[in-house]
Protein backbone atom coordinates (compact mmCIF):
# COMPACT_ATOMS: atom_id res chain seq x y z
CA UNK A 1 0.00 0.00 0.00
CA UNK A 2 2.92 2.49 1.33
CA UNK A 3 4.55 1.53 -1.84
CA UNK A 4 1.43 2.33 -4.31
CA UNK A 5 1.33 5.73 -2.63
CA UNK A 6 5.05 6.33 -2.79
CA UNK A 7 4.77 5.42 -6.75
CA UNK A 8 1.71 7.35 -7.33
CA UNK A 9 3.41 10.51 -5.53
CA UNK A 10 6.30 10.79 -7.84
CA UNK A 11 4.09 10.29 -10.86
CA UNK A 12 1.50 13.10 -10.26
CA UNK A 13 2.78 14.86 -7.16
CA UNK A 14 3.70 18.74 -7.28
CA UNK A 15 6.80 17.95 -5.01
CA UNK A 16 8.57 21.55 -4.62
CA UNK A 17 11.57 21.76 -3.80
CA UNK A 18 11.76 25.43 -2.75
CA UNK A 19 14.59 27.93 -4.27
CA UNK A 20 16.63 29.79 -1.94
CA UNK A 21 15.47 32.94 -0.19
CA UNK A 22 17.22 35.94 -1.76
CA UNK A 23 17.73 37.51 1.77
CA UNK A 24 20.30 35.67 3.51
CA UNK A 25 20.90 35.55 7.75
CA UNK A 26 24.75 34.88 7.80
CA UNK A 27 25.51 36.50 11.63
CA UNK A 28 21.80 36.58 12.57
CA UNK A 29 22.24 35.27 15.85
CA UNK A 30 19.52 34.48 18.48
CA UNK A 31 19.92 35.17 21.93
CA UNK A 32 18.48 33.64 24.96
CA UNK A 33 18.08 36.61 27.70
CA UNK A 34 17.34 35.41 31.11
CA UNK A 35 16.51 38.12 33.30
CA UNK A 36 17.30 37.95 36.98
CA UNK A 37 15.33 39.22 40.10
CA UNK A 38 16.84 42.68 39.84
CA UNK A 39 16.55 43.41 36.32
CA UNK A 40 14.82 46.10 35.25
CA UNK A 41 12.26 44.64 32.97
CA UNK A 42 11.27 48.04 31.52
CA UNK A 43 14.38 48.65 30.99
CA UNK A 44 15.18 45.48 29.13
CA UNK A 45 12.27 45.46 26.94
CA UNK A 46 13.67 49.18 25.88
CA UNK A 47 16.93 47.69 24.96
CA UNK A 48 15.56 45.45 22.59
CA UNK A 49 12.38 47.86 21.06
CA UNK A 50 14.57 50.71 20.70
CA UNK A 51 16.94 48.83 18.16
CA UNK A 52 15.58 48.00 14.95
CA UNK A 53 18.71 45.13 14.86
CA UNK A 54 16.85 43.42 17.24
CA UNK A 55 13.73 41.39 16.96
CA UNK A 56 11.75 39.99 19.93
CA UNK A 57 10.94 36.25 18.89
CA UNK A 58 9.02 35.14 22.44
CA UNK A 59 8.65 36.84 25.46
CA UNK A 60 8.96 35.34 29.09
CA UNK A 61 5.61 33.87 30.24
CA UNK A 62 6.56 33.54 34.18
CA UNK A 63 9.57 34.76 36.19
CA UNK A 64 11.95 32.52 35.68
CA UNK A 65 11.30 32.40 31.70
CA UNK A 66 13.33 33.78 29.00
CA UNK A 67 13.34 35.99 25.74
CA UNK A 68 14.11 34.90 22.27
CA UNK A 69 15.61 37.92 20.46
CA UNK A 70 17.18 37.73 17.03
CA UNK A 71 20.09 40.40 16.88
CA UNK A 72 21.04 41.73 13.49
CA UNK A 73 25.09 41.35 12.66
CA UNK A 74 25.53 44.94 11.80
CA UNK A 75 25.11 45.65 15.60
CA UNK A 76 28.03 45.53 17.70
CA UNK A 77 27.26 42.27 19.64
CA UNK A 78 29.66 43.65 22.21
CA UNK A 79 27.66 46.56 23.08
CA UNK A 80 24.84 44.35 23.22
CA UNK A 81 26.21 41.94 25.35
CA UNK A 82 27.26 44.89 27.58
CA UNK A 83 23.82 46.12 27.70
CA UNK A 84 22.44 43.06 28.62
CA UNK A 85 25.44 42.53 31.93
CA UNK A 86 24.90 45.86 32.97
CA UNK A 87 20.48 45.11 33.26
CA UNK A 88 22.27 42.32 35.37
CA UNK A 89 20.58 39.59 32.71
CA UNK A 90 21.93 36.15 31.94
CA UNK A 91 21.90 35.36 28.40
CA UNK A 92 23.09 32.50 26.58
CA UNK A 93 24.25 32.44 22.30
CA UNK A 94 20.89 30.46 21.27
CA UNK A 95 21.35 30.16 17.46
CA UNK A 96 24.77 31.10 16.46
CA UNK A 97 24.48 31.44 12.56
CA UNK A 98 20.14 32.01 11.69
CA UNK A 99 21.61 30.89 7.83
CA UNK A 100 22.82 27.73 8.52
CA UNK A 101 19.30 26.60 10.50
CA UNK A 102 17.89 27.94 7.23
CA UNK A 103 19.66 26.41 5.17
CA UNK A 104 19.36 22.62 7.07
CA UNK A 105 15.30 22.93 6.86
CA UNK A 106 15.67 23.06 3.58
CA UNK A 107 17.20 19.73 3.48
CA UNK A 108 14.70 16.78 2.54
CA UNK A 109 13.47 14.59 5.28
CA UNK A 110 15.40 11.47 5.74
CA UNK A 111 12.09 9.83 7.21
CA UNK A 112 9.42 8.27 5.01
CA UNK A 113 6.53 6.61 6.93
CA UNK A 114 3.10 8.90 6.31
CA UNK A 115 4.89 11.49 4.45
CA UNK A 116 2.89 10.64 1.09
CA UNK A 117 -0.50 10.94 0.00
CA UNK A 118 -1.82 11.44 -3.48
CA UNK A 119 -1.02 14.57 -4.35
CA UNK A 120 1.13 16.27 -1.90
CA UNK A 121 4.74 15.59 0.21
CA UNK A 122 3.94 16.55 3.67
CA UNK A 123 7.33 16.36 4.48
CA UNK A 124 8.39 19.50 2.72
CA UNK A 125 6.96 23.08 2.91
CA UNK A 126 5.77 24.31 -0.55
CA UNK A 127 5.17 27.86 -2.45
CA UNK A 128 1.57 29.47 -2.59
CA UNK A 129 0.75 28.30 -6.34
CA UNK A 130 1.21 24.98 -5.11
CA UNK A 131 -0.92 24.81 -1.89
CA UNK A 132 -3.12 26.83 -4.54
CA UNK A 133 -2.78 24.11 -7.28
CA UNK A 134 -3.26 21.20 -4.27
CA UNK A 135 -6.17 22.57 -2.84
CA UNK A 136 -7.91 22.63 -6.74
CA UNK A 137 -6.78 19.06 -7.09
CA UNK A 138 -8.64 18.26 -3.56
CA UNK A 139 -11.48 19.58 -4.43
CA UNK A 140 -11.83 17.63 -7.74
CA UNK A 141 -10.78 14.04 -6.43
CA UNK A 142 -11.61 13.50 -2.85
CA UNK A 143 -12.33 10.69 -2.23
CA UNK A 144 -14.12 10.26 1.53
CA UNK A 145 -15.88 13.66 1.62
CA UNK A 146 -17.71 16.73 -0.74
CA UNK A 147 -15.50 19.39 -1.00
CA UNK A 148 -15.85 22.74 -2.24
CA UNK A 149 -13.68 25.12 -3.10
CA UNK A 150 -14.06 29.11 -1.82
CA UNK A 151 -12.63 32.78 -1.63
CA UNK A 152 -12.77 34.89 1.22
CA UNK A 153 -11.42 37.84 -1.04
CA UNK A 154 -8.35 39.32 -2.17
CA UNK A 155 -5.49 40.05 -0.63
CA UNK A 156 -3.35 43.08 -0.48
CA UNK A 157 -1.39 41.88 -3.39
CA UNK A 158 -4.80 40.94 -4.84
CA UNK A 159 -3.90 36.79 -4.78
CA UNK A 160 -6.77 34.97 -4.06
CA UNK A 161 -7.56 33.67 -0.25
CA UNK A 162 -8.77 30.02 -1.02
CA UNK A 163 -10.41 27.56 1.80
CA UNK A 164 -11.89 24.75 1.51
CA UNK A 165 -15.52 23.13 2.75
CA UNK A 166 -14.78 19.84 3.85
CA UNK A 167 -18.74 18.32 4.22
CA UNK A 168 -20.05 14.16 4.69
CA UNK A 169 -20.91 12.63 1.17
CA UNK A 170 -24.17 14.03 0.64
CA UNK A 171 -24.45 14.22 4.13
CA UNK A 172 -27.43 17.21 5.60
CA UNK A 173 -26.74 20.48 6.02
CA UNK A 174 -27.11 22.31 9.46
CA UNK A 175 -24.36 21.10 10.81
CA UNK A 176 -22.53 22.59 13.20
CA UNK A 177 -19.01 23.79 11.56
CA UNK A 178 -15.32 24.06 12.59
CA UNK A 179 -12.91 26.91 11.01
CA UNK A 180 -9.29 26.09 10.82
CA UNK A 181 -6.35 28.67 9.70
CA UNK A 182 -2.90 28.67 9.60
CA UNK A 183 -0.46 31.32 8.32
CA UNK A 184 -1.91 34.56 9.31
CA UNK A 185 2.44 35.18 10.44
CA UNK A 186 4.48 34.85 7.60
CA UNK A 187 7.19 32.92 8.93
CA UNK A 188 5.42 30.65 10.65
CA UNK A 189 5.70 27.98 7.86
CA UNK A 190 4.53 24.78 9.89
CA UNK A 191 1.51 26.28 10.49
CA UNK A 192 0.08 26.12 6.81
CA UNK A 193 1.80 22.74 6.53
CA UNK A 194 0.00 20.87 9.33
CA UNK A 195 -3.53 22.68 7.42
CA UNK A 196 -2.69 21.28 4.51
CA UNK A 197 -2.63 17.46 6.26
CA UNK A 198 -5.68 17.88 7.92
CA UNK A 199 -6.84 18.86 4.60
CA UNK A 200 -5.69 15.48 3.52
CA UNK A 201 -6.77 13.11 6.20
CA UNK A 202 -10.67 14.77 6.00
CA UNK A 203 -10.93 14.73 2.20
CA UNK A 204 -9.06 11.06 1.41
CA UNK A 205 -8.85 9.52 4.83
CA UNK A 206 -5.45 7.71 3.97
CA UNK A 207 -4.89 5.98 6.91
CA UNK A 208 -8.66 4.57 6.80
CA UNK A 209 -9.02 6.41 10.34
CA UNK A 210 -12.77 5.49 11.89
CA UNK A 211 -12.37 8.63 13.49
CA UNK A 212 -12.59 10.46 10.36
CA UNK A 213 -15.94 9.64 9.66
CA UNK A 214 -17.21 10.79 13.35
CA UNK A 215 -15.39 13.87 12.34
CA UNK A 216 -17.46 14.76 9.61
CA UNK A 217 -20.92 12.94 10.72
CA UNK A 218 -21.34 15.71 13.55
CA UNK A 219 -19.54 19.27 12.13
CA UNK A 220 -18.65 20.73 8.62
CA UNK A 221 -15.02 21.77 7.97
CA UNK A 222 -13.52 24.85 6.74
CA UNK A 223 -9.85 25.24 6.03
CA UNK A 224 -7.65 28.34 5.41
CA UNK A 225 -4.07 27.02 4.96
CA UNK A 226 -2.97 30.80 4.23
CA UNK A 227 -4.31 33.34 5.66
CA UNK A 228 -1.84 35.65 5.00
CA UNK A 229 -0.32 34.81 1.40
CA UNK A 230 1.52 37.98 0.24
CA UNK A 231 3.60 37.88 3.73
CA UNK A 232 4.08 33.39 2.94
CA UNK A 233 5.05 33.98 -0.47
CA UNK A 234 7.50 37.13 0.43
CA UNK A 235 9.40 34.57 3.08
CA UNK A 236 9.74 31.68 0.78
CA UNK A 237 11.02 33.74 -2.25
CA UNK A 238 12.69 36.53 -0.12
CA UNK A 239 12.59 37.51 3.51
CA UNK A 240 12.55 33.97 5.58
CA UNK A 241 11.66 35.62 8.65
CA UNK A 242 8.97 37.78 7.22
CA UNK A 243 5.68 38.12 9.68
CA UNK A 244 3.67 41.08 8.28
CA UNK A 245 1.35 41.05 5.48
CA UNK A 246 2.97 43.48 2.62
CA UNK A 247 0.16 46.77 2.58
CA UNK A 248 1.65 49.87 2.02
CA UNK A 249 -0.33 52.85 2.17
CA UNK A 250 0.65 56.24 0.74
CA UNK A 251 1.90 58.62 3.95
CA UNK A 252 3.39 55.84 5.48
CA UNK A 253 7.24 56.07 6.10
CA UNK A 254 8.74 53.75 3.60
CA UNK A 255 12.32 54.54 5.76
CA UNK A 256 13.18 50.84 6.69
CA UNK A 257 11.73 47.82 4.58
CA UNK A 258 10.36 46.20 7.59
CA UNK A 259 7.78 49.45 7.20
CA UNK A 260 5.85 47.47 4.76
CA UNK A 261 2.88 45.65 6.22
CA UNK A 262 0.87 45.05 9.16
CA UNK A 263 0.57 42.44 11.89
CA UNK A 264 -2.90 40.76 10.60
CA UNK A 265 -3.24 39.29 14.12
CA UNK A 266 -3.44 42.92 15.84
CA UNK A 267 -5.97 44.61 13.12
CA UNK A 268 -8.96 42.58 14.20
CA UNK A 269 -12.41 44.91 14.81
CA UNK A 270 -12.83 43.59 18.60
CA UNK A 271 -11.28 45.72 21.11
CA UNK A 272 -8.73 46.71 18.71
CA UNK A 273 -6.24 49.04 20.57
CA UNK A 274 -2.23 49.24 19.37
CA UNK A 275 -1.28 50.45 22.32
CA UNK A 276 -2.13 46.41 23.89
CA UNK A 277 0.63 44.02 22.58
CA UNK A 278 0.38 45.66 19.33
CA UNK A 279 2.24 49.30 17.86
CA UNK A 280 1.66 52.38 16.28
CA UNK A 281 4.94 52.25 14.94
CA UNK A 282 4.60 51.25 11.12
CA UNK A 283 8.11 49.89 11.25
CA UNK A 284 7.48 47.55 14.29
CA UNK A 285 6.93 43.29 13.98
CA UNK A 286 3.51 44.40 15.42
CA UNK A 287 2.46 47.18 13.76
CA UNK A 288 -1.68 47.27 14.57
CA UNK A 289 -2.27 49.08 11.34
CA UNK A 290 -4.09 52.55 10.27
CA UNK A 291 -7.30 51.23 12.23
CA UNK A 292 -8.87 48.10 13.03
CA UNK A 293 -9.68 46.16 9.74
CA UNK A 294 -7.80 48.53 7.27
CA UNK A 295 -6.24 45.25 5.98
CA UNK A 296 -8.00 43.05 3.07
CA UNK A 297 -6.64 40.16 4.97
CA UNK A 298 -8.17 40.83 8.24
CA UNK A 299 -11.54 42.00 6.40
CA UNK A 300 -12.30 39.14 4.44
CA UNK A 301 -11.12 36.73 7.09
CA UNK A 302 -13.65 38.90 9.88
CA UNK A 303 -16.59 39.27 7.55
CA UNK A 304 -16.46 35.38 6.84
CA UNK A 305 -16.48 34.27 9.90
CA UNK A 306 -19.03 36.41 11.60
CA UNK A 307 -21.31 35.85 8.42
CA UNK A 308 -20.95 32.48 9.78
CA UNK A 309 -20.88 32.90 13.51
CA UNK A 310 -23.86 30.95 14.42
CA UNK A 311 -22.50 27.74 12.48
CA UNK A 312 -19.42 27.90 13.42
CA UNK A 313 -18.42 26.01 16.97
CA UNK A 314 -15.02 26.29 17.23
CA UNK A 315 -11.90 28.44 15.39
CA UNK A 316 -8.39 27.13 15.54
CA UNK A 317 -5.78 29.31 14.72
CA UNK A 318 -2.37 27.63 14.05
CA UNK A 319 0.64 29.61 14.69
CA UNK A 320 3.94 28.80 16.06
CA UNK A 321 5.88 28.71 17.78
CA UNK A 322 6.02 27.58 21.82
CA UNK A 323 3.53 24.64 22.07
CA UNK A 324 0.78 26.70 23.60
CA UNK A 325 -3.10 25.94 23.58
CA UNK A 326 -4.79 29.32 23.99
CA UNK A 327 -8.01 30.69 24.30
CA UNK A 328 -9.29 34.17 24.67
CA UNK A 329 -9.30 36.70 26.05
CA UNK A 330 -6.15 38.75 24.51
CA UNK A 331 -6.86 42.05 25.15
CA UNK A 332 -7.46 41.50 28.99
CA UNK A 333 -6.54 39.57 31.86
CA UNK A 334 -10.08 39.03 32.53
CA UNK A 335 -11.47 35.58 31.43
CA UNK A 336 -14.57 34.65 29.38
CA UNK A 337 -17.48 33.64 31.39
CA UNK A 338 -17.51 30.27 29.88
CA UNK A 339 -13.51 29.29 30.12
CA UNK A 340 -13.99 26.23 32.05
CA UNK A 341 -15.58 24.18 28.77
CA UNK A 342 -12.83 25.97 26.61
CA UNK A 343 -10.13 25.10 29.42
CA UNK A 344 -11.64 21.60 29.42
CA UNK A 345 -11.51 21.37 25.53
CA UNK A 346 -7.77 22.01 25.41
CA UNK A 347 -6.82 19.85 28.24
CA UNK A 348 -7.89 16.64 26.59
CA UNK A 349 -6.82 17.92 23.09
CA UNK A 350 -3.72 18.91 24.62
CA UNK A 351 -2.86 15.14 26.76
CA UNK A 352 -4.24 13.33 24.15
CA UNK A 353 -1.43 15.61 21.50
CA UNK A 354 1.38 14.61 24.60
CA UNK A 355 0.59 10.97 23.89
CA UNK A 356 1.61 10.74 20.39
CA UNK A 357 5.20 12.11 20.81
CA UNK A 358 5.29 13.38 24.35
CA UNK A 359 4.97 16.82 23.42
CA UNK A 360 4.24 19.28 26.20
CA UNK A 361 1.45 22.00 25.49
CA UNK A 362 0.41 24.72 28.01
CA UNK A 363 -3.03 25.66 28.25
CA UNK A 364 -4.10 28.74 29.34
CA UNK A 365 -6.30 32.44 28.25
CA UNK A 366 -3.14 33.84 25.88
CA UNK A 367 -2.85 36.97 27.74
CA UNK A 368 -1.83 35.16 31.10
CA UNK A 369 0.46 32.19 29.12
CA UNK A 370 1.89 34.35 26.47
CA UNK A 371 1.39 38.49 26.67
CA UNK A 372 -1.92 41.07 26.35
CA UNK A 373 -2.04 41.48 22.47
CA UNK A 374 -5.43 43.17 21.22
CA UNK A 375 -6.82 42.64 18.03
CA UNK A 376 -6.21 39.28 17.07
CA UNK A 377 -8.71 36.68 15.19
CA UNK A 378 -9.32 34.44 18.19
CA UNK A 379 -10.85 37.34 20.35
CA UNK A 380 -12.60 38.24 17.36
CA UNK A 381 -14.26 34.92 16.88
CA UNK A 382 -15.65 34.68 19.97
CA UNK A 383 -16.48 38.19 21.32
CA UNK A 384 -17.64 39.44 18.06
CA UNK A 385 -19.39 36.68 16.35
CA UNK A 386 -20.16 34.52 19.21
CA UNK A 387 -18.34 31.43 18.12
CA UNK A 388 -17.44 29.73 21.19
CA UNK A 389 -14.79 27.02 21.24
CA UNK A 390 -11.78 30.23 19.89
CA UNK A 391 -8.63 29.17 20.11
CA UNK A 392 -4.77 30.46 19.22
CA UNK A 393 -2.35 27.51 18.73
CA UNK A 394 1.25 28.17 19.06
CA UNK A 395 2.86 24.72 17.62
CA UNK A 396 5.69 23.34 17.66
CA UNK A 397 8.80 23.67 18.71
CA UNK A 398 9.83 25.40 22.29
CA UNK A 399 12.23 27.20 20.46
CA UNK A 400 15.36 25.20 19.51
CA UNK A 401 14.67 25.68 15.99
CA UNK A 402 12.02 28.26 16.42
CA UNK A 403 10.52 29.61 13.01
CA UNK A 404 12.70 27.52 11.27
CA UNK A 405 11.73 24.18 12.11
CA UNK A 406 12.85 21.61 9.75
CA UNK A 407 10.97 19.59 6.92
CA UNK A 408 11.15 16.25 8.97
CA UNK A 409 9.24 17.83 11.60
CA UNK A 410 6.60 18.39 9.83
CA UNK A 411 4.81 14.83 9.47
CA UNK A 412 5.27 14.39 13.48
CA UNK A 413 3.98 17.90 13.97
CA UNK A 414 0.66 16.92 12.23
CA UNK A 415 0.58 13.92 13.05
CA UNK A 416 0.48 14.86 17.34
CA UNK A 417 -1.98 18.09 15.93
CA UNK A 418 -4.55 15.63 14.20
CA UNK A 419 -5.05 13.22 17.35
CA UNK A 420 -5.38 16.90 19.44
CA UNK A 421 -7.83 17.95 17.12
CA UNK A 422 -9.68 14.60 16.91
CA UNK A 423 -10.28 15.12 20.57
CA UNK A 424 -11.08 18.15 20.34
CA UNK A 425 -14.08 17.88 17.94
CA UNK A 426 -14.84 14.60 20.21
CA UNK A 427 -14.59 16.79 23.62
CA UNK A 428 -17.55 19.27 21.85
CA UNK A 429 -19.44 16.70 20.63
CA UNK A 430 -19.74 15.31 24.12
CA UNK A 431 -19.81 18.80 25.94
CA UNK A 432 -22.19 20.19 23.81
CA UNK A 433 -24.77 16.90 23.02
CA UNK A 434 -24.69 17.44 19.63
CA UNK A 435 -26.45 15.39 17.05
CA UNK A 436 -25.96 14.13 14.02
N1 LIG B 1 1.70 34.79 19.16
C1 LIG B 1 0.38 35.25 18.83
C2 LIG B 1 0.45 36.70 18.42
O1 LIG B 1 1.29 37.41 18.93
C3 LIG B 1 -0.55 35.04 19.96
C4 LIG B 1 -1.91 35.56 19.78
C5 LIG B 1 -2.82 35.20 20.92
N2 LIG B 1 -4.11 35.81 20.79
C6 LIG B 1 -4.36 37.07 21.06
N3 LIG B 1 -5.55 37.52 20.80
N4 LIG B 1 -3.47 37.88 21.57
O2 LIG B 1 -0.24 37.12 17.56
ZN1 LIG C 1 2.05 33.94 15.00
Amino acid sequence: MLLILVTLVHAVSIVSALDPPQETYHGHKVFRVYPGADTDHKELLNTFTHNDQVDIWRTPRHSNDSYDVKVHPDIEIDNFIQELENLGTDYKIWINDLQELIENERKPSKNIEKRATRYIRHDAYHTYPTILSYMNTVAETATNADVELGELGKSFERRSMVYLKITKRGGSAGKKAIFIDGGIHAREWIAPAVVLYIIDQLAFNPYNDPDVSLMLDYFDWYLLPVVNPDGYQYSITTSRLWRKNRSTYSGRCLCYGSCVGVDLNRNFAFNWDPNLGGSTVPCAETYSGESAFSEPESRNLGRFLCEHGSEIISYISFHAYGQLWMYPWGYTYQLPHDYTDLEEVATNATRALRNVYSSNYIVGSSTNVLYPAAGGTDDYAKGQCGIKYAYTVELRDRGHFAFILPQEQIVPTADETWTALKTLADSIIRKEHLNR
